[in-house]
């Protein structure tokens, strides 16, 4: 596809066998990317090839594919680092998910770092990924955990709340970089500089951007940066945290076994070198493999093309529901496009989520209904039980959007509605 060109999401549903099969007996239109993505055949097929051709593990044998098997996991990282703009693999240590990724950071940084008294500072729009394991810090350690409020719009991070926090000097600042309900793009760049102007460490939670913009870990300039690759056309049971050196060399592994040590005695043994010290025993091989296979899908395509693709989508739908009676949109509308990830959450009036997730299911519409994973966002700031959500992704044009539209007239017409 020449660089100059749109996505053409007709093209890219040919790479991905499920938009073959039928939900309700319809086409399937998939709208919760979000949740998780869908997978070209190019990434199916790497893990058939591990299999078929070169399954053996990594960084034991020396016979031809045990060095294949090895080097392709290794690229496979090589090709993240790249990605994300981080200078090398030394930065990316794999593990089950972004959830682990952040786990990981709370338990083994946080237990070293984290004091009685000290000030840990999340937002009020964050996954329970992102929000349970500094919940657990805290009570460990006794530790004070802070929100950043959101603004009155309840869309956006209120920076005055931000600024207000950062006086209790946090140890921690950890910020998603999109929200997976409201879909806000927050300013992470600027959040880390605030941060690090009161020493702060800072992570930020990548699940919902990496997959879907351009990402520069060093010009965010944060010590973390956690993302799922089932999330970015990858298989489940992978993913990554970005660490710089520096803070990666300071911390201890979590956990012990083959591979993260350079040797051991009867009594004592040393760490391996970067990554390796945290990926003790053998690895996801097969997902660290075809999670390569998903970024050079990606990179085939170029982030910026699917972020605009994206802007271009959700715009279409925000407009769509302009006006729509008996419904609210949340999060950021669309002459704020830029601050706007491809999520669009909503409610219809009288109607539960989980009735309106199932009236699109009879369509063939696959979306998510529910808290999202982010109850004090859903409940205390929204003031709802759950809400409904649509997310794109590459895969999706503004047809699969219309049928969403036409999916809200029906819910309408069934709950008698205006
Ligand atoms: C913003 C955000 N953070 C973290 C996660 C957790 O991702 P995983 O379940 O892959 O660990 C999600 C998943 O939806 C998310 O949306």
């Amino acid at each position: 596809m020449a660089a100059d060109q749109e996505i053409n999401a007709g093209d890219i549903k040919k790479d991905f066998p499920i938009f073959k099969i039928k939900m309700s007996g319809k086409p399937i239109v998939y709208l919760d990317s979000a949740a998780t993505s869908q997978k070209p055949k190019q990434v199916i097929d790497s893990i058939v090839k591990f299999y078929s051709e070169y399954n053996a593990n990594i960084h034991r044998g020396i016979y031809d594919i045990a060095e294949r098997a090895t080097d392709e996991y290794t690229n496979s990282k090589g090709k993240l680092a790249k990605l994300i703009g981080a200078k090398s693999i030394r930065n990316i240590v794999y593990v089950r998910n972004t959830t682990e990724a952040i786990n990981l950071v709370a338990l083994s940084w946080g237990n070293a770092n984290i004091e009685k008294g000290d000030h840990i500072l999340i937002s009020d729009m964050e996954h329970h990924s992102n929000l349970v394991p500094w919940q657990l810090l805290a009570k460990r350690k006794g530790a004070v955990l802070d929100y950043i409020k959101l603004d009155k719009s309840s869309e956006k991070l209120d920076m005055d709340s931000f600024k207000e926090n950062l006086e209790n000097d946090p140890k921690m600042v950890a910020v998603t970089q999109a929200s997976n309900v409201l879909g806000t793009i927050n300013d992470v760049k600027y959040i880390t500089k605030e941060a690090k102007k009161h020493g702060s460490v800072v992570l930020v939670d990548g699940a919902q951007s990496a997959p879907h913009m351009p990402v520069d870990v060093q010009s965010i300039g944060c010590d973390f940066f956690a993302l799922s690759a089932h999330k970015m056309l990858g298989p489940t049971g992978i993913g990554a945290l970005y660490g710089t050196e520096e803070i990666l060399n300071s911390m201890e592994p979590l956990f012990g076994g083959g591979d993260m040590i350079s040797a051991v005695t009867r009594q004592t043994h040393s760490w391996n070198s970067l990554p390796w010290k945290f990926e003790a025993g053998t690895s996801n091989i097969e997902g660290g493999i075809a999670f390569g296979a998903a970024i050079d899908y990606l990179n085939s395509i170029g982030m910026e093309k699917i972020r605009r693709h994206e802007e271009k989508l959700t715009k279409h739908a925000l407009e769509s529901l302009e006006n729509v009676k008996n419904i609210e949109v949340y999060g950021p509308k669309k002459d704020e496009i830029n601050i706007k990830s491809g999520v669009v959450s909503f409610g219809i009036k009288g109607v539960h989520p989980h009735d309106v997730a199932q009236i699109f299911n009879n369509e063939g519409i696959a979306i998510r209904a529910g808290h999202h994973c982010a109850m004090p966002l859903v409940t205390e700031v929204l003031r709802q039980g759950a809400v409904s959500r649509m997310s794109f992704y590459l895969y999706n044009d503004e047809d699969d959007i219309d049928k969403a539209v036409a999916a809200i007239d029906e819910v309408k017409r069934i709950f008698k509605l205006e």
